[in-house]
């Protein structure tokens, strides 16, 4: 039995570097992006670490399109969905109101709704696969909302809540829903950026390191196994920032992310 993971957004950086660490696990990858150039390119590197899949043409926003690849891929992996990886994603940092309202918009609609879309129309498929685990790429900016990247981090946040609920709701199905908490990683999303926390806190993960927390967090070794980890952080500081969070009064977290943020 082969398993078979679906990755969204596997053209670039986290997605592409999460597909090949797959692929050279023996999964069978499907990888899907707008980026249909740089799905090329992956689709010859998972050939040459010596894996298999397939990549395609996929925007998240499109519910039919969403439902079309997940069906085909499923087919072509044997009947199987192991894990869905939605990771697909956009960031514009900048204060609120310079951003333009359709840019915040189009930021809803791929990291939100991508995301509802591709749960929806994975659910038939993960139900049926025993043991099926669906990864989302959330953030550390989902553990306290972020400056400069409000509407990015409110993303976040939607994506941590409906992690934890489909977590509780989907236990039922034998279906394990978890994400991942990065804090800002070394990709063309951040390249651009520079925010007080860019500043304060540095770009110090690289796509390599989520690929890696990504597929450990999908068999994760025992202890997490019984505490039944939901949301896992990625490096040190998002590590003490979520720990931060739980413990500290609020008017210290507060004071903690304004300091961070150089507000
Ligand atoms: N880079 C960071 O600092 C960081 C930190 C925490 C979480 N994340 C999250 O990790 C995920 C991946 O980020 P990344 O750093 O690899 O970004 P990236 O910009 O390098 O890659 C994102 C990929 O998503 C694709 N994409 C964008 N819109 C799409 C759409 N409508 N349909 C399908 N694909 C689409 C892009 O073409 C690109 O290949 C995102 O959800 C992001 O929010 C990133």
């Amino acid at each position: 039995m082969t398993r078979s993971v679906f990755i969204t957004g596997g053209a670039t950086g986290i997605g592409r570097a999460t597909a090949l660490l797959f692929a050279r696990q023996g999964l069978f990858v499907g990888a899907y992006d707008i980026d249909e150039a740089g799905l090329e390119v992956l689709r010859a590197d998972i050939t040459a670490v010596g894996g298999t899949g397939v990549v395609g043409h996929l925007d998240v926003t499109d519910a039919e399109e969403v439902s079309q690849r997940l069906g085909e891929f499923h087919e072509a992996a044997g009947g199987r969905l192991d894990v869905l990886v939605n990771n697909a994603g956009l960031l514009n940092a900048g204060r609120f109101e310079n951003i333009p309202l359709d840019v915040h918009h189009r930021e809803i609609e791929v990291n939100v709704k991508g995301v509802v879309n591709g749960l929806h129309g994975a659910f038939p498929f993960l139900k049926t696969t025993p043991g099926a685990v669906v990864v989302n790429l959330a953030s550390a900016s989902a553990i306290y909302g972020q400056a400069e990247l409000a509407n990015y981090s409110a993303t976040k946040f939607f994506v941590r809540a409906i992690t934890e609920a489909l977590n509780l709701e989907w236990a039922a199905h034998d279906i394990r829903v978890i994400d991942m908490w990065p804090l800002y990683v070394n990709t063309a999303m951040t390249r651009d950026v520079k925010t007080g926390t860019t500043d304060s806190l540095g770009i110090r993960l690289t796509a390599q390191d989520i690929a890696e927390g990504i597929v450990a967090a999908v068999d994760p070794a025992l202890p997490r196994k019984v505490l039944r980890q939901v949301h896992f952080p990625v490096g040190v500081q998002a590590k003490a920032l979520a720990s931060g969070a739980r413990f500290s009064p609020a008017w210290l977290t507060r004071w903690v992310n304004k300091r961070l943020a150089g507000h």
